[in-house]
């Protein structure tokens, strides 16, 4: 985007894009695209892309906002943060992730910064104890998926690229019981992914935006339409929904699921959901 020029409207209160630039960033999709950077976080079996997440960091804050992503894993937030001269708080259960997060950290030389807090814990408990922010971005464990037959290993030699190897060789994020992935029924996932989301909502100033990371996937074998619901549980907790912009993963492998009998969807994209905290 730094291609871009155009004029900037000293009214504009939600980031530092011209006009140009923040036409561009309302298309309903992008392409998503991958960095050097992104390499060693495919120790984490999902992590985010940096310039994704770059790109909505920039649409919903201005520089020296604070972002928080109650389910940091290997700490792509907070470079991506980083890079935009924003501030981050990251939350995640586990302690491996959070040394994954601060190895990355590392290599780009952003230890010891105040810019940048992660906290390993239970985002349940950790986010009342925080500040108020001013963007949430994060991407939820997609209930137990990692945990299905495959065991989340689907390996692809014939594919290249750093997107196909993520799941490689790693398993699912924890064992412990208040873990999302660890959900016993999707329904019970649903719930515990709202009452965090409900501690989210009461940290974010009003009129900030909120994006949840996350596609559709299968649920004993059936495919669910999990946008829809994440989208009824945010509007339940008083999040107002502003419009999802899908993230093309055209990189990913193709699997013939059901052929030759049936159709089943291969996802290559995410949706990234957007919501608002609409001042009432
Ligand atoms: C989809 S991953 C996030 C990956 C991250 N976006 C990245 O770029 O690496 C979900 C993360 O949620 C964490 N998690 C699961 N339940 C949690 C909870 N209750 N509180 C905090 N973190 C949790 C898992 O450990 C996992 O790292």
């Amino acid at each position: 985007m730094t291609d871009i020029v155009g004029r900037y409207d000293d009214r504009n209160k939600l980031n530092d894009l011209t006009g140009k630039e923040w036409l561009k960033s309302t298309k309903s999709f992008f392409l998503s695209k991958k960095c050097i950077d992104d390499k060693p976080a495919f120790n984490h079996p999902a992590p985010f892309l940096i310039k994704d997440i770059e790109r909505m960091i920039s649409l919903f804050t201005k520089e020296r906002m604070t972002v928080l992503d109650p389910f940091m894993g290997s700490g792509t937030t907070t470079l991506a943060s980083y890079n935009l001269n924003r501030k981050s708080i990251g939350i995640d259960l586990s302690k491996e992730y959070k040394q994954l997060a601060l190895k990355r950290f590392k290599q780009k030389g952003i230890i010891g910064s105040k810019d940048f807090k992660y906290i390993v814990g239970d985002s349940l408990k950790e986010i009342p104890k925080l500040n108020a922010v001013d963007y949430i971005i994060t991407s939820p464990p997609y209930h137990n998926i990692l945990k299905n037959n495959s065991n989340g290993l689907r390996k692809d030699s014939s594919v290249k690229g750093y997107r196909s190897g993520s799941r490689i060789g790693v398993k699912y994020y924890s064992d412990k019981q208040n873990d999302l992935g660890n959900q016993k029924s999707y329904n019970d996932f649903l719930l515990l992914f709202q009452k965090i989301m409900e501690q989210a909502f009461n940290k974010l100033r009003s009129n900030k935006y909120c994006s949840i990371v996350i596609s559709n996937f299968t649920v004993d074998k059936k495919e669910i339409c999990v946008q829809a619901d994440v989208i009824k549980l945010l509007c339940d907790i008083g999040f107002e929904f502003v419009g999802t912009i899908i993230l093309l993963q055209d990189n990913k492998p193709l699997y013939p699921f059901g052929y030759p009998y049936s159709f089943k969807i291969n996802h290559m994209h995410q949706n990234i959901i957007n919501f608002k905290k609409t001042e009432k």
